[in-house]
């Protein structure tokens, strides 16, 4: 069962843009994923909040919880992105088109095809959990403690509700067909925006030109990619459910961690 949480990651204007040294490439992949979510998570957020009345009583729960997840998670992720932006402000760009691009799908699809892209784009959000948890080490290595906690938190905070959405989806439209094209669409623009930041910041860093830089990038990206497209692929089949999937059991064994050094803090 999910829970509310509303911790403490002040991450301080002092943050670097690239937060490991050791692990560049993964770090802008990242901050590029961050610089998203304000512009995504409330529209996946409303969108559920919209199929509320819909839904029976635990499913209700869950989404109310999800709800105030989500919108957590971009409060969170818009002060972070405050500070890559301060340090890099050609990131202005490419957040400016996410929020026209984002800001008219929400305007104009119609709530079905806005949940089908919800569930659709937790589905990837749950693909990008499990397919940090086989890249922890870039976490370990000299990170910025509150960068990873923030990480972290969110990435464990999506394995925690990956049915939420899809079962919100599921009771108004149930379409695979609309499923599979929003998936399509939000990989597509997922891509887009975070290979465009990335262009951005490892230019400012001067390692866009770096033959290591490439190799490395490429090689993220192309692992992501097979992590992520048979995940889309199979949930968009008749008959599947995210609960068939398997999570990493150390999110939430971290969760306990978390909760403790944050003192427990919980909104009421
Ligand atoms: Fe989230
Ligand atoms: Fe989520």
């Amino acid at each position: 069962m999910a829970s509310l949480r509303r911790p403490d990651l002040d991450v301080g204007a002092g943050t670097e843009v690239v937060w490991n040294r050791q692990s560049t490439e993964f770090v802008v992949a990242a901050d590029a994923v961050s610089l998203l979510m304000p512009f995504v998570e409330p529209w996946f957020a409303a969108s559920v909040r919209r199929a509320i009345p819909a839904l029976d009583p635990s499913a209700a729960a869950a989404a109310r919880t999800f709800v105030r997840q989500e919108l957590e998670h971009q409060r969170q992720h818009r002060r972070f992105n405050a500070v890559l932006t301060a340090r890099c402000p050609r990131l202005s760009r490419p957040q400016e088109r996410m929020r026209r691009v984002y800001g008219w799908l929400a305007r104009t699809r119609s709530l079905r095809f806005s949940l089908a892209f919800a569930a659709a784009s937790e589905t990837i959000a749950y693909s990008l959990a499990r397919w940090t948890s086989d890249h922890l080490a870039e976490f370990l290595r000299g990170a910025d403690p509150v960068v990873v906690d923030l990480f972290v938190w969110h990435l464990a905070e999506e394995v925690e509700h990956k049915s939420v959405a899809f079962d919100a989806w599921s009771a108004l439209d149930g379409s695979r067909w609309r499923y599979a094209r929003a998936g399509c669409l939000s990989l597509v623009l997922l891509g887009w925006f975070t290979l465009w930041s990335i262009a951005v910041m490892l230019h400012a860093d001067r390692r866009l030109r770096l033959p290591g830089t490439w190799w490395r990038l490429s090689r993220l990206v192309l692992s992501f990619t097979f992590e992520a497209v048979p995940t889309l692929l199979v949930s968009s089949m008749p008959g599947h459910h995210p609960d068939q999937l398997t999570d990493p059991a150390w999110y939430q064994a971290w969760l306990i961690d978390f909760d403790a050094r944050q003192g427990l803090r919980r909104p009421a």
